[in-house]
């Protein structure tokens, strides 16, 4: 190689590099993607293959090196030369209020402390070590004095740069944050492993813990690890000249700015009802973040002031965590019941000992079905560990295997429905059990009048659970249509219900007749039948004879119906009862509006499948496949030879890849909303 030609290389090896750089500090620290997936991977396997022609030129901070050839075969330990400190907790407004007082007071100072505020991700604490902008050495916690060098998985962490971008920076500086999963993260990698039968993770913050204990880094290289970056550690050698910020927000920004990521959400705000209402606001905001948070963060905002009030023991005076309501506990297992549903499913329902936890009381959680039961290895008696997150329903998550008693008892399947007897059905390949009894079983006969009334249903104000069990168990309903068929008196003759109750309960039937053919489709609660497919039911064939007379194939012709779910609808409307049910509601009185139908082949898109990607400014994804749908196309999922055409947005990455190997049509927003303007769709 001549001198000349491995400088043009060095060149373009440099170029290259800084576009990878520039690439990955869009993508994983300021969150605005600007090229595709594909465009980035191809820039990547240039410069692999420029060094692999020139292996002179490689250098440990290149972004191709991120990933290591060989396991270590043990971890070396670190010590920090400050301290990796924790922090005090604060478990209400009043603690939060007195450790303001107390800044206060040791400040002499009368006037609103300014704080800044970030959220406490719960994840692994780390030190990243920087000597001259490169990254040296990547380090847990361990007891805050000793922890483990853990570089080789760092340096698989997308979002921690190899080298700071910029200048000004110290030529020792040590950056402490959290290496932590993001929930899709961490569910994608339950997903492969239940795939693959391997062990499952409890919760994220495991996960990322099991994860940076790996010595072979190529197992952290394939999970999205991320590091969200608070404060910094030693700091030597600040360049003459450059200013070294005061505040702990400023520090951050600066951070942000040499390339580490920071939290999105973090702000300055006045005084302790500053921090008040941004710990309610983040409450709120908690559960539809991408990660998971136990608390909020709040640290006097000036340095001088930080100094000045010092440290006691392992924790900072000028800081503290208020913590969230707890959304793991764990409690005994006192019993497992049976729980028929509205098609038959039957589930395990684990009765707790109630237990405080994500802000109410529990007592019951649901053990979903046997394969679930099995994975947690789960016995009554156990202790378990319920999380409620949300407004989730209450799930037990594992066992704590140590404190199991003596007696405890396996969990036995019924062979038969606890509720009608029938014997129990074992479909091949699903871990549901389901009750073969149909509506002759009278839980499943409830659970179906339940949702018949339900809200997004009929709608029928004052139809609560409560009174429909005792409907059914008083033999006054069997089906929907017995429904329109109650009196006053009828009512009025149950237990706790009044006159004027019962009065009010007919009414509100008389008026549930009036309704829309999807909430009818909806309310007959066919199997996997949800909102969505009875609204594309509707808009397809514009009224119920013409669903009644569709063929398997004639179903296969609508939106987000497959062959399981078309043959449910078949099986629903071929069975005798039902069709007299129905029949028995038409004669009652309840009444639709026919939908209009286009004549679906004369739409522009008809017989085209579309695609949407990315990010559209005018419109959510959902709104793009809706206007779509008008004109005609079906709107798929993925990229697949049979793909009409793609919008893609900013942001798009395999989807668009797929299109652009395949050949497949893509256009941008713009064209498309000029085509939805040549048709005269609105969005
Ligand atoms: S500051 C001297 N800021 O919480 C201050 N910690 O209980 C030390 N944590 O081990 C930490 N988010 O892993 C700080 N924004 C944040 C944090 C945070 C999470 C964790 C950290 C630490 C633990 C302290």
């Amino acid at each position: 190689m001549s001198a000349t030609g491995s400088s043009a290389a060095a060149d373009e090896i440099e170029s290259l590099r800084a576009q990878l750089r520039e690439h990955n500090y869009r993508y994983y620290v300021l969150d605005e993607p600007s090229i595709p997936d594909a465009s980035y991977d191809r820039l990547m396997r240039e410069l692999q293959a420029l060094e692999a022609a020139h292996p002179e030129l490689v250098t440990e901070d290149s972004p191709s090196r991120r990933v290591g050839a060989e396991p270590l075969t043990e971890f070396t330990q670190v010590r920090h030369e400050l301290p990796m400190l924790s922090l005090d907790n604060a478990f209400s407004g009043e603690e939060m209020a007195e450790f303001d007082r107390r800044v206060k007071q040791r400040l002499e100072r009368e006037e609103d402390i300014e704080y800044a505020c970030e959220p406490k991700l719960d994840g692994i604490a780390v030190s990243l070590l920087y000597r001259d902008g490169v990254l040296e050495r990547g380090a847990t916690r361990g007891d805050g004095r000793t922890g483990e060098d853990i570089t080789h998985n760092i340096r698989t962490v997308q979002s921690i740069p190899l080298r700071l971008m910029g200048e000004g920076f110290p030529a020792l500086l040590e950056v402490r944050g959290e290496v932590y999963l993001p929930r899709d993260g961490f569910e994608a990698m339950n997903e492969q492993a239940r795939a693959e039968g391997g062990k499952l993770f409890v919760n994220p913050r495991n996960a990322a813990a099991g994860t940076l204990r790996q010595l072979d880094p190529r197992v952290a290289a394939s999970r999205p690890l991320e590091m969200c970056c608070y404060s910094v550690g030693v700091v030597e050698g600040v360049p003459a000249g450059a200013h070294w910020p005061d505040q702990q927000s400023d520090i951050l920004d600066q951070l942000q700015r040499w390339g580490l990521r920071i939290n999105a959400e973090s702000a300055v705000v006045q005084g302790v009802e500053g921090c008040d209402a941004y710990y309610e606001r983040l409450a709120d905001k908690r559960d539809s973040l991408a990660y998971d948070i136990d608390g909020i963060v709040f640290k006097v905002n000036d340095i001088a002031l930080q100094e000045a009030l010092g440290f006691v023991s392992r924790a900072p005076r000028w800081a503290i965590a208020r913590k969230f309501p707890a959304q793991e506990e764990s409690t005994r297992l006192l019993d497992v019941e049976f729980q028929v549903g509205r098609t038959g499913a039957i589930t395990p329902v684990a009765r707790l000992e109630p237990v405080f936890v994500g802000g109410v009381t529990v007592s019951n959680a649901t053990l979903h079905n046997r394969d679930e039961i099995e994975r947690l290895g789960v016995k009554k008696g156990d202790t378990v560990i319920v999380r409620r997150a949300g407004d989730v329903i209450p799930q037990v998550v594992s066992v704590i295997e140590s404190e199991r008693p003596g007696d405890a008892q396996a969990i036995r399947f019924p062979d038969h429905c606890p509720v009608c007897d029938s014997p129990v059905e074992r479909i091949e390949g699903e871990a549901v059990i389901r009750c073969t009894g149909g509506l002759v079983c009278q839980a499943q006969r409830k659970q179906s009048l339940k949702h018949f009334a339900s809200r997004r249903a009929m709608d029928v104000d004052g139809l609560g659970d409560k009174l429909v069990d005792q409907l059914v168990d008083e033999g006054l309903v069997e089906n929907a249509a017995d429904l329109y068929r109650l009196s006053v008196e009828q009512l009025a003759g149950l237990e706790r219900m009044a006159e004027k109750s019962a009065r009010n309960l007919v009414d509100a039937l008389e008026t549930s007749k009036q309704t829309s053919l999807a909430r009818f489709i909806f309310a007959l609660g066919i199997r996997e039948v949800g909102e969505a497919t009875a609204l594309n039911l509707a808009n397809h064939f514009g009224d119920l004879p013409p669903i009644i007379a569709a063929s398997e194939e004639q179903l296969l012709a609508v939106d987000d119906v497959g062959p399981i779910v078309a043959d449910h609808i078949r099986q629903f409307l071929d069975a005798e009862q039902n069709l007299e049910v129905i029949d028995a509601l038409v004669t009652a009185g309840v009444a639709w509006e026919k939908v209009e139908v286009a004549d679906a082949a004369e739409l522009p898109l008809a017989g085209q499948t579309w695609v949407v990607t990315g990010t559209l400014e005018a419109t959510s994804r959902d709104g793009a496949k809706q206007a779509l749908q008008q004109l005609g196309a079906k709107v798929a999922g993925s990229v697949s030879k049979k793909t009409s055409c793609v919008v893609a947005g900013p942001g798009a990455g395999s989807k668009l890849s797929k299109a652009e190997e395949l050949g497949v049509e893509v256009i941008d927003e713009q064209a498309f909303l000029a085509l939805l303007d040549k048709h005269g769709v609105e969005l």
